[in-house]
C-alpha cells in the first residue's frame, strides 16, 4: 500500500517536474514498477471463479472445437509446477483422432466411455518410472541422477506417482486458467492402456482426463467438500 502511494507520487511529481508530455510514460513506468513490487499478488477473484469456484469435472461436451495450440498452452504451463528435484515424470499423450479413441475404448470402464468418446481430446497423463534419465538435462547443478538411479522400481515408482499426480493437477488448473473444461477420471485399465499406448518405454498411465468445453446444463450440484476443521489442523 505504501509502495502504491510512493509510485502514485513520484508519477505526479514527474508531471509537474516535466509537463504533461511524461504522462504516458509516467504510465507505463508506473505499472511496470507496480508490476515488479508485487510479485507475491495475488490473482483477481475472477480468476479464482475460473480455476476454483465455477469450475466443474465435466461430463457432456459442447461441439465447439479445440485448438491443438491450446493443448500445448495448458503444457507449457503445467510443466512450470514444482517437482522433486525438478523431476518431471508427466508424459502425455493426447488422444484425438477417431482411430487413437478406439484404441483407448476397451481400457475404460463402462461408466467412463461415452463421455470419453464425446470428448474433443482425452489426455493420458502417464509417467516415466525412469525419469532419472533426464535429470542431467533438468537438473544440472548436481548429479541428481546418482540419486535415484539405483532405486528398487517399487521406490521410483512411488516418486514418478506422487510427482505426475501433482503435475497432473497442476495440468487440470493450467487447462481451466486458458478456458477449458476438465473430466479427471480413474476407472479404466492402466495395463490395457500401457499396453496399447506405451509398449516398449518406460512410461505408464497415471490417469485420464477428458478436455473440452463443458456442457454446464448437464452437470449435478457440486458436492460437499471438507471444512478446513475436519480436514486440517494448525500445530
Ligand atoms: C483422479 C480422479 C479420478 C476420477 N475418476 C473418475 C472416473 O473414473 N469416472 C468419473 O465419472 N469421474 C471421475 N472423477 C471425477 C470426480 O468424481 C470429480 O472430480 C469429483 O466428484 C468432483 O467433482 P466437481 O469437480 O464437479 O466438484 C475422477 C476425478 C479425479 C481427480
Amino acid at each position: 500500500m505504501a509502495t502504491a502511494v510512493y509510485v502514485d507520487l513520484c508519477r505526479f511529481f514527474a508531471i509537474a517536474a516535466f509537463g504533461r508530455g511524461t504522462i504516458s510514460f509516467t504510465r507505463i513506468s508506473g505499472r511496470l514498477l507496480r508490476k515488479a513490487l508485487y510479485m507475491n499478488e495475488t490473482v483477481s477473484s475472477d480468476c479464482l471463479d475460473v480455476i476454483f469456484r465455477n469450475a466443474r469435472t465435466h461430463t457432456a461436451w459442447l461441439d465447439k472445437p479445440l485448438e491443438d495450440s491450446l493443448l500445448r498452452q495448458v503444457y507449457d504451463l503445467a510443466r512450470l509446477g514444482p517437482t522433486s528435484a525438478n523431476m518431471c515424470p508427466m508424459r502425455i499423450v493426447f488422444v484425438r483422432s477417431r482411430e487413437a479413441k478406439e484404441r483407448l475404448k476397451p481400457a475404460l470402464a463402462p461408466g467412463n466411455v461415452d463421455k470419453t468418446m464425446k470428448a474433443p481430446a482425452t489426455a493420458i497423463i502417464g509417467m516415466d518410472v525412469h525419469f532419472f534419465e533426464k535429470l542431467p538435462m533438468l537438473f544440472p547443478h548436481a548429479d541428481a541422477k546418482s540419486w535415484f538411479k539405483d532405486m528398487p522400481e517399487d521406490q521410483l515408482l512411488t516418486h514418478a506417482l506422487r510427482n505426475s499426480s501433482l503435475q497432473g493437477a497442476y495440468f487440470i488448473i493450467a487447462a481451466r486458467a486458458v478456458g477449458l473444461d476438465c473430466g479427471p477420471m480413474s476407472g479404466f485399465d492402466n495395463a490395457k492402456v500401457d499396453e496399447t499406448f506405451f509398449k516398449g518405454t518406460t512410461v505408464k498411465s497415471n490417469f485420464l482426463c477428458n478436455l473440452g468445453y463443458g456442457d454446464a446444463s448437464k452437470l449435478y450440484p457440486r458436492s460437499p467438500r471438507l471444512e478446513f476443521d475436519e480436514a486440517c489442523k494448525v500445530v
